[in-house]
């Protein structure tokens, strides 16, 4: 960590008190001249900080940066945290990849305020403009069999959708595979790909987009199909920071179910979260349309189809609408 979210993270404990120059430099063993360098980067960034002779500093306000120090702030639980933030990338998930295979930790997250090459399901590009949204990819290595790994996407999905209905008070709902949407209209994103030799699971990676302060101009003209923001649908902002440390400690306490009673509690939440439980859907697998009732997840999380006959039919790609 940085001596700047060093600093970050001091002030955070010390609430409203002051903090005095003497004691991040002790704490930092750093100069007081590199204490005041840091407060002054601080500043810069939009941070309000008071300075008193006598006392020292303290943190009056901070702008809606996320920054390591502020995520990982008070997280607690099961997985062991080690957060990165960018200011820009290509795509976490590409970056994490690549520390992924260089050995890096379950439990890395890479957080990134813009992405030049965003990327969807399908190919497909995910708009990612600065300062408004929240882009990021986890590192998890369980130890379960490849074929159990898209599991996980319906943990992330979960976990997300709850983070939002707690911190926007929205009435989100999944969309089969791993879409969120809000009346109708997509607000976040599931990207996860692994990486696996036969019968070994070597990792998972776990890329969530969420537009959360996201404008209407912001959004591309030709998207496939309609998006919205939280923004957008409560009129008001949410602060990125408060949304993503609901989702972390969100996936820490599925995570730790999951491994602890395996994927049953989660598809049970996944399948509350949807519409079209039970419903007669439509599936589009472009070529070809099936009908049927859509009667949940299976242990892979292919939809299970109730045909009319009676026959369940396993969908594993398809766009799935209420008919
Ligand atoms: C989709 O619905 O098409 C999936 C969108 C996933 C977007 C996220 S943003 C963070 C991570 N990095 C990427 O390049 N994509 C995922």
């Amino acid at each position: 960590m940085s001596s700047r979210d060093q600093i970050l993270s001091l002030f955070r404990r010390k609430g409203a008190a002051f903090l005095s120059g003497q004691e991040i430099s002790r704490t930092l063993n750093i100069s007081r001249a590199a204490v005041w360098k840091q407060v002054e980067q601080l500043r810069e960034l939009g941070f309000e900080i008071e300075a008193r002779r006598s006392q020292g500093y303290r943190l009056l306000t901070g702008p809606d940066l996320l920054l390591a120090a502020d995520i990982e702030a008070g997280l607690a639980g099961g997985i062991d945290w080690s957060v990165h933030c960018l200011a820009e990338t290509g795509s976490t998930n590409q970056d994490l990849r690549q520390m992924a295979e260089q050995g890096a930790a379950e439990g890395t997250l890479l957080v990134a305020d813009r992405q030049s090459a965003g990327r969807g399901r399908l190919g497909r590009r995910w708009e990612s403009p600065a300062g408004v949204n929240l882009y990021c990819s986890l590192l998890l290595r369980p130890r379960i069999p490849p074929q159990q790994a898209p599991q996980l996407t319906f943990l992330s999905a979960v976990a997300t959708a709850e983070a939002l209905i707690e911190t926007c008070r929205l009435p989100v709902r999944v969309k089969w595979p791993n879409d969120l949407l809000v009346g109708g209209r997509k607000i976040a994103g599931m990207l996860n790909e692994m990486s696996a030799e036969s019968e070994q699971l070597h990792f998972v990676l776990l890329g969530i987009g969420v537009n959360l302060n996201m404008t209407a101009q912001q959004f591309p003209a030709e998207l496939r199909y309609p998006a919205t923001s939280v923004l957008l649908e409560r009129g008001e902002p949410v602060a990125r920071l408060v949304f993503i440390r609901s989702l972390l400690q969100r996936i820490d306490a599925l995570y730790r179910i999951y491994l602890d009673e395996g994927f049953r509690a989660i598809r049970r939440r996944w399948e509350g979260l949807s519409d079209l439980l039970n419903c007669v859907v439509q599936v589009d697998q472009n070529p070809g349309l099936q009908v049927g009732t859509m009667v949940g997840l299976d242990e892979d999380g292919a939809l299970r189809l109730q045909l009319e006959d009676g026959r369940i039919e396993r969908i594993l790609a398809g766009d799935v609408r209420l008919l």
